[in-house]
């Protein structure tokens, strides 16, 4: 499988995104220095697509911090092999355009570039209308030149029928999508085929507990779960079926990647990235903390076959509903 997918016509990018969240302070103490020394190694590995949001903490900032090192170690012209993707997510409340503008202004600024790659717009209230008001101001920005293309996350299905009609052009939509998460395949994904989009899945490593380490593990206590991506993903896999039938599906992914000579999280992400209308999976990196460049590369070097589907079907075929139980993508958020 090729490393890198065109996202966009004008914008090629890696399939594995680097995920910024874990840099917010909400899954441990972050240094500066280390992580932006380590986003060069990513990149370096040809991880050169990041995940970020205007309120990941110091996200923004790192990334203009690694824009300007490196234009002054290497070559300015060779900025654009970085591509940083960002999010905008407003407070509920009338949208303006004075808001809009001054929004993209300050991650204009924070990471040092002219024209966002991509601005990821979330929504908390549907019934709030105002989201169409908002995406519209960030049309007329992007016609500026302010943004390269416009985006969502966590929308469902339905909205992004009603935004499509009112004729505003979105390229893709960020949703929790993992191997205990498959909601996307119901509705979503067919949406995307027949409207040019795709998705960006976050959550296909459920913050570290699809891989080895929790492999045989009893269920992890309160104390435990130390970051906010755990216990995020916890609580999903107590709705999805529990830590026991959790326990069966890691053992399956554990036959599967030795089979592969790969890892559980090589299965995962493989997965996801093999899934209908999926462009690329983001995977959290905690700059400066841990880091599984080597392994994450492997994702690229295998496939799955049909036994290694049939085998993770059966134990997924055991599981909740999660349509059922908590709604279309995004309806965790509201
Ligand atoms: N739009 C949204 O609402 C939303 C929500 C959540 C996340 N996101 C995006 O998605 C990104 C991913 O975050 P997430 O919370 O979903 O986490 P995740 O990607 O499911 O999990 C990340 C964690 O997985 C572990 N990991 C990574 N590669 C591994 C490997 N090869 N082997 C074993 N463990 C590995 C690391 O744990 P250790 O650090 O402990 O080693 C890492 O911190 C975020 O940074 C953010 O950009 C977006």
């Amino acid at each position: 499988m090729s490393t890198s997918v065109q996202f966009a016509p004008d914008l090629t990018i890696c399939r594995i995104l680097n995920g910024m969240w874990q840099v917010s302070g909400a899954h441990g103490a972050i240094d500066r220095h280390r992580a932006v020394d380590e986003m060069f190694a990513y990149h370096d590995a040809g991880f050169t697509t990041w995940d970020l949001a205007d309120h990941y903490g110091p996200a923004e900032d790192f990334i203009g911090t690694f824009r300007r090192r490196f234009a002054a170690d290497r070559e300015a012209e060779r900025l654009a092999e970085i591509q940083a993707f960002t999010k905008w997510v407003p407070h509920p409340g009338r949208v303006t355009r004075r808001l809009v503008e001054d929004a993209v202004g300050i991650s204009l600024s924070r990471m040092g570039v002219e024209r966002l790659d991509l601005l990821q717009f979330h929504w908390w209230d549907y019934a709030d209308k105002a989201y169409l008001d908002a995406l519209k101001h960030l049309a007329d920005l992007q016609h500026e030149g302010k943004i390269r293309h416009l985006a969502l996350t966590n929308f469902d299905t339905e909205r992004l029928g009603i935004i499509a009609d009112q004729g505003i052009r979105v390229v893709s939509n960020q949703v929790q999508c993992s191997l205990i998460d498959r909601r996307p395949e119901a509705r979503m994904a067919s949406f995307c085929g027949d409207h040019a989009m795709t998705l960006l899945a976050y959550g296909a490593l459920l913050g570290g507990f699809l891989s080895e380490r929790y492999l045989g593990r009893p269920e992890p206590q309160r104390a435990e779960i130390n970051t906010a991506s755990l216990r995020k993903y916890k609580n999903m896999i107590d709705a999805w079926g529990g830590w026991t039938l959790f326990q069966e599906l890691l053992a399956v992914l554990k036959r599967i990647a030795d089979r592969h000579r790969v890892s559980i999280a090589n299965v995962g992400v493989r997965y996801i990235l093999d899934c209908r209308a999926v462009a690329g999976v983001i995977v959290g990196a905690r700059l400066g903390v841990a880091q599984h460049v080597a392994d994450n590369s492997r994702v690229f070097e295998f496939a799955l076959d049909g036994d290694d589907q049939a085998m993770i079907e059966a134990v997924l075929a055991k599981s909740r509903d999660l349509m059922k139980l908590i709604g279309d993508c995004g309806d965790e958020y509201r």
